[in-house]
């Protein structure tokens, strides 16, 4: 039995409607008492007959820093469009916590309940302040944008504050998104992403186009980040990975091929086979 379903097993004994039942705040249900966010279980997704994710099993425990390489193709965007509801794998279980089927909600439920993806593109309002991005993205629902926008709560102001120095842009607050570096931005969308609370944050290729400097800083404010949330970073730069990282997962061909440190990884014989024939 794998260890989802063991666990869900004994939820099934305990709560026997309350697991079943998706709801709207999902997020009110996330229970990691076991131990992972996430579960990954037999994971297949097919693209003509190609499997880009075939039978993936991983987890990520609660409060986690995760790193993810692997040669290009190795599925590891496609690893995460099925956790964010963007593809729907023809086989295999995903679960947020012990308690939250994530197959069976939308891309958008996923993400206001909890989920927060980052793309490698900057996606900011250039043409909108740094702290008016923040607000924009504390209201998920455009529609309440006006409203908000004319009269912050206290508590409102105070995330916002705790974003800015999170992310290292309080000094650019009033300055336009589209003046920062491509460094700043990608902290910037980083901080976007804080606003809507997530419990997990995906981060596909962090650092691509940074400088060291750039790089040095984002490897602070990621691990930063781990603990009050759980952070899951796919990136290519080995340099940077080692800078982050306690545990490594090496996907490839759409599975997993190894796990553990990065001295592990790096010394298992399969990994250094399959970089090196790259
Ligand atoms: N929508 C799609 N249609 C067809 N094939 C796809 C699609 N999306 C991904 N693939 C294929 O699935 C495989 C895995 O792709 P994926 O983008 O997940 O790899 P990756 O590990 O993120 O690679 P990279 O490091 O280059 O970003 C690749 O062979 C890719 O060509
Ligand atoms: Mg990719």
């Amino acid at each position: 039995m794998s260890m989802l379903e063991q666990t869900r097993e004994t939820m099934r004994r305990d709560r026997v409607f309350d697991w079943m039942m998706p709801s709207a705040d999902f997020s009110q249900r996330l229970d990691t008492s076991h131990g992972p966010i996430l579960y990954v279980e037999d994971v297949t997704v097919s693209f003509d007959g190609f499997r880009a994710l075939d039978e993936l099993t991983l987890y990520v425990d609660d409060g986690e820093l995760r790193c993810i390489i692997g040669p290009n193709g190795a599925g590891k965007t496609t690893m995460m469009d099925v956790i964010t509801g963007r593809t729907r794998p023809e086989q295999g279980r995903v679960w947020f916590g012990q308690r939250i089927d994530l197959l069976r909600l939308d891309e958008t439920e996923i993400a206001s309940g909890g989920i927060g993806r980052k793309f490698q593109k900057p996606t900011v309002f250039q043409n909108h302040s740094v702290l008016e991005n923040l607000e924009l993205a504390m209201a998920a629902d455009k529609r309440v944008w006006p409203t908000l926008l004319a009269r912050l709560s206290g508590e409102q102001r105070g995330r916002i504050e705790e974003a800015l120095e999170t992310i290292g842009l309080t000094a650019e607050a009033y300055q336009a998104a589209g003046q920062l570096s491509h460094g700043q931005k990608q902290w910037l969308e980083i901080g976007m992403l804080l606003m809507q609370n997530p419990r997990l944050l995906l981060v596909d290729e962090p650092v691509a186009g940074m400088t060291h400097q750039e790089m040095d800083r984002t490897a602070e404010l990621l691990t930063g980040l781990a603990g009050k949330h759980s952070v899951v970073v796919v990136e290519h730069d080995m340099e940077f990975v080692r800078s982050i990282a306690r545990q490594v997962t090496v996907l490839h061909q759409g599975s997993v091929l190894a796990e553990g440190t990065m001295d592990q990884v790096q010394n298992d014989p399969k990994v250094v086979e399959v970089y090196l024939g790259e």
